[in-house]
Formats: structure tokens, sequence, C-alpha cells
């Protein structure tokens, strides 16, 4: 019996209302439009203000948007993989919180944490749970609330992250198309360059730990710009070599958004056109995890079945990866 590939059939997504300009972050911090623009690339970004409101609050909407373009009851939900920094609580999972919240009472589900590279693991994952032939429909979806965990006196960072969700279904395809090839990786000795220093097991919470403000995101950024503009760029020209392709095939580059000029690179180096680049980082900033699923959402209505996708991301961890979509619909 042949393996089935499995398929992206449906995007969904969600992005708060309430938006945070640069014009915005000049009052906050020590930096102004114009740099942020030539710098990132970044224009404005959504936050999520609400009180009592989590990451699970903004992939639920998402995730509904699927399951009403599907016309698809929420107990046909085999399993939801949540990619997420930002869950809604250290534990339980986002994925069964969400799973909760849109009456999927037949999901079983998880989180998956690869910062950035979050929602290209969780494709993955999903996918090769289609491809065993075990399970027919599969959330994947990509969440993060990184209001949460940014210091917005730190202009290193605040300027950067925003918070949104991006989900995707995964079933098994009818034809050809579907999910054709990925290359993941990940490097640990990255860590200090990009990470939460306290509030995990290393180092605890305290009243001391807060005060020096560790429950927050740290980034060396140059450091991870470095890694970034090669890691992103070298892997989706792998991805290309090893299925004997040339830009010239390739009709859209998904690319994590955090800054545009990363973006060119990778472009670049796989001899893309800037037309069939996806870039919203001007409107969303970085939602780590969902960055590459708020493309697909954004440009959903111009894509066309058969279409060659090369989504590709780099991010904490060192984490980094690139994936080879044949569109479906
Ligand atoms: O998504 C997960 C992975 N993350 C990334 O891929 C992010 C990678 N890093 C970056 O995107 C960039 O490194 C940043 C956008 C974070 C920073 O840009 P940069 O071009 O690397 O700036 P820099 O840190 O080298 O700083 C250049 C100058 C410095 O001033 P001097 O020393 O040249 O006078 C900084 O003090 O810009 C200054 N600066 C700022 N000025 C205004 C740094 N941050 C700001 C700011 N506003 N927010």
């Amino acid at each position: 019996m042949n393996k089935p590939t499995a398929a992206i059939t449906a995007v969904g997504g969600y992005v708060p209302e309430t938006k945070l300009t640069n014009f915005d972050l000049e009052k906050m911090v020590e930096t102004n439009d114009e740099w942020i623009r030539s710098r990132t690339g970044i224009e404005e970004r959504r936050i999520l203000k609400e009180p009592g409101k989590a990451s699970s609050d903004m992939a639920v909407p998402a995730i509904q948007e699927i399951l009403r373009k599907k016309n698809m009851d929420p107990k046909e939900i085999d399993c939801i993989i949540c990619a997420t920094v930002t869950p809604d609580m250290t534990f339980p999972a986002t994925a069964v919180i969400i799973a909760d919240k849109i009456g999927a009472t037949n999901a079983w589900g998880f989180d998956l944490s690869a910062a950035c590279s979050g929602f290209l693991f969780a494709l993955s994952t999903g996918a090769m749970y289609i491809e065993s032939g075990r399970f027919k429909n599969i959330i994947v979806v990509g969440v993060d609330k990184m209001s949460a965990i940014i210091d917005y006196t730190d202009r290193a960072t605040c300027i950067i992250f925003g918070d949104g969700a991006g989900a995707v279904l995964l079933q098994p395809s009818t034809d050809e198309n579907g999910i054709k090839d990925s290359i993941l990786k990940s490097d640990g000795s990255g860590r200090d360059f990009l990470h939460i220093k306290a509030g995990g097991s290393l180092k605890p919470a305290t009243i001391e730990t807060v005060m020096a403000k560790e429950h927050y995101a740290f980034q060396e950024g140059q450091t991870v710009f470095k890694f970034a503009v090669k890691g992103m760029a070298d892997v989706s020209a792998e991805l290309l070599e090893r299925n004997n392709l040339t830009g010239d095939d390739i009709d859209w580059l998904v690319p994590h958004q955090a800054n545009l000029r990363i973006i060119d690179a990778t472009a670049n180096r796989m001899g893309l056109a800037k037309e069939k680049v996806m870039i919203n980082i001007q409107k969303y900033g970085n939602t780590t995890a969902a960055t590459l699923p708020l493309c697909l959402w954004d440009w959903e209505s111009k894509l066309k079945k058969g279409d060659n996708i090369v989504l590709a991301a780099f991010g904490g961890g060192f984490t980094w990866g690139a994936t080879l979509v044949k569109w479906a619909y």
C-alpha cells in the first residue's frame, strides 16, 4: 500500500485588533520609526492586550475559521499540535486547552517548543502522523503572545515582536500534492543568544529574578542575525538542490518574518524574484510561531493547486529548517 501524502487543505488566522506602531514605540523607548523600518521592515505589530486573554484565545478563532471553511465538526479533529513559546501556562499544554475551548473532544494534542521554527517543526510532525495512515485530520497551529514575555523598556526586543496565531488543517492528499520534503536542524549552543533566563527549572522565578527582568525574552540581536541569515538561506538552497529545483521552479517563498534583511538574503540565495516572496512583517512584526501560517493566511487567495512553495524559518535554540510543499487546493 502506498504511503499517503499529507496536504494542507485549509488555513485560518487571527491577529488582535490593537496595533502598536513604531510611533507608539518612539514614546516608550529611545528609538524611531525610520530606524525600525530600515533595520527590520516593521511598521506596526498587533498586541493582545485584554486581561485574561492568552495564546489559546488567538488559536481558537484561527482554528474555528478552518472548521467554518471546511464545514467540519470539531469532533472530527484527531490531533492538535500547538507550536508556541508562550503557552497559556507552563503546563498543561495549550493544545489541550484549545481542544477544550473549541469542543474537539475526540482530539489528543500537545505543544511543540521550537521558537520561531515551531510551526515548521510541528508541520513536519503532523505530516508524519498523516503519512503513517493513523490519522486523517490534524490541526497544526502556530501561536504566540510575545507581548507576555517582552520588556517594553528594552528597545533591542520590543520593536520586533508581535502577537498572532495561524493554523492549517492537514489531511491525506487525494493526488500528488502536499508536503514533499523537509530539512530541519537545531544547535543548542545558540541558546546563549536568545532565551528567557528565569522561570524554568534552571532558575525558577523568584522576586529577585522578576526584579532583574529575567522573565522577559533576551536577545543578542547581531549574533542571531548572522546565524539566521546564513542558516535560513543555506537550508533553503539545500532543499532546492536535494529536489533538483531552482528558483525558477518555486512559486512562493514563505519565510519566517524576523527581519526584512534576513528574508531578502534568503530570497537572493534561492534566486527568487521579490514578487514570489510573502512579506507581511510590516503589519505584524515577528509573531514567532505564527509568522509562517499568517503568511499562508494572507496569501491564501493567490495560491493555486500545484504551486511549489518553500517555507523557511530560523529561531531560538538555534532551530531552523525549510519545507517544500506542493499546494493542494
Ligand atoms: O525570530 C527569531 C530570530 N531573531 C532574529 O532573527 C532577529 C535577528 N536580529 C535582528 O533582526 C537585528 O539584529 C535587530 C533588528 C535586533 C537589531 O538590528 P541591528 O542592525 O543588528 O542593530 P545593532 O544591534 O547592530 O545596533 C546598531 C545600532 C547601535 O548603535 P551604534 O552602536 O551603532 O551607535 C544600537 O545601539 O543601532 C542602535 N539600536 C537602536 N537604535 C534605535 C539598537 N536598537 C535600536 C532601536 N532603535 N530599537
